[in-house]
């Protein structure tokens, strides 16, 4: 039976010591770490994960604010604000929620916001960075699994490593970081996706198997070997009768996978907890000037 990956625990362990970082910067006399979040809309997603994230930063102590638009917002007010965060010296880092709505274009955005302030770490340079091994803020779903995997001491050198998914900010960034020269990474990496056929060949070969394709329950027992790790990023709202009209399923279909696993993250409760810790995790480096 696996071992759970306790993300959950993992990210309360990571927000206690930010905090107490946060407690000794303010007995300096300095002031806190400031994070911002800009929502455009109301998509129901956004306004849940960007809640969270205001949240998270008063747990820790970070001031935190949130800009809000309208979904008929126009491009040029978004990079008229992204201007304005860019240039105030007591904003460290801010994270444009995405998506945005249809009029803007996103790539045009994100290339507007002040790398030194990219804590999603999606702009390019960073992305850039982050492939050539220097130091940038990394996107926080995989540093959340790196620093899970690190945690755990699970061992990624040499071994098979199949990621299913390519997203810009999940799939893709995972796949540069294991095949890294650095701890946790060293593994031979397979990216596999929607054009992929036959996704169990590759997976029942794989030592270790990051799924981030939003497909419920998709990745089977019979698709993995015998003492895999299984890191599930997948979280999709299913409909049901309960009172919330939704519950959260990952990629993996746990019941099957974790008797055979070695390894296994939990939904909820795995990956996306650490994700979360790991936006104060950058914006606490972004304070403090580490990266660049
Ligand atoms: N939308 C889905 N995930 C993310 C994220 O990590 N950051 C931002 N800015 N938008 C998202």
């Amino acid at each position: 039976m696996a071992q759970i990956l306790d993300g959950l625990k993992v990210s309360k362990e990571i927000k206690e010591e930010i905090k107490n970082d946060v407690q000794k910067i303010l007995a300096s006399g300095k002031r806190a770490p400031h994070l911002v979040a800009i929502l455009v809309g109301n998509n129901g997603a956004s306004e849940t994960y960007v809640r969270s994230k205001i949240n998270d930063c008063a747990e820790v102590g970070f001031k935190s604010s949130l800009v809000r638009f309208p979904s008929t917002a126009s491009e040029a007010e978004l990079l008229e604000k992204i201007q304005e965060l860019n240039m105030d010296p007591e904003v460290d880092g801010f994270i444009v929620q995405l998506p945005l709505p249809k009029q803007m274009d996103q790539e045009k955005v994100i290339m507007a916001i002040n790398s030194h302030k990219d804590v999603d770490g999606f702009h390019p340079e960073n992305f850039g960075r982050m492939a050539l091994e220097m130091s940038t803020f990394l996107p926080a779903t995989p540093f959340g699994i790196l620093t899970l995997l690190e945690r755990y001491n699970i061992e990624t050198k040499g071994k098979n490593c199949v990621i299913i998914g390519r997203s810009k900010i999940v799939g893709r960034p995972m796949s540069i970081l294991m095949g890294r020269k650095d701890f946790p990474g060293n593994a031979t990496v397979t990216v596999t996706h929607s054009y992929t056929p036959h996704i169990e060949d590759f997976t029942r070969n794989a030592d270790i198997v990051i799924t981030a394709l939003g497909d419920p329950l998709f990745l089977k027992a019979d698709m993995i070997k015998e003492g895999a790790v299984v890191v599930d990023v997948g979280i999709s709202r299913v409909e049901d009768d309960s009172k919330k009209g939704y519950h959260l399923e990952g990629d993996v279909d746990f019941e099957s996978c974790a008797p055979k696993a070695s390894w296994i993250t939990p939904v909820p409760g795995g990956v996306g907890p650490m994700t979360r810790a790991m936006l104060l995790k950058n914006t606490i480096l972004a304070y403090k000037h580490t990266i660049y």
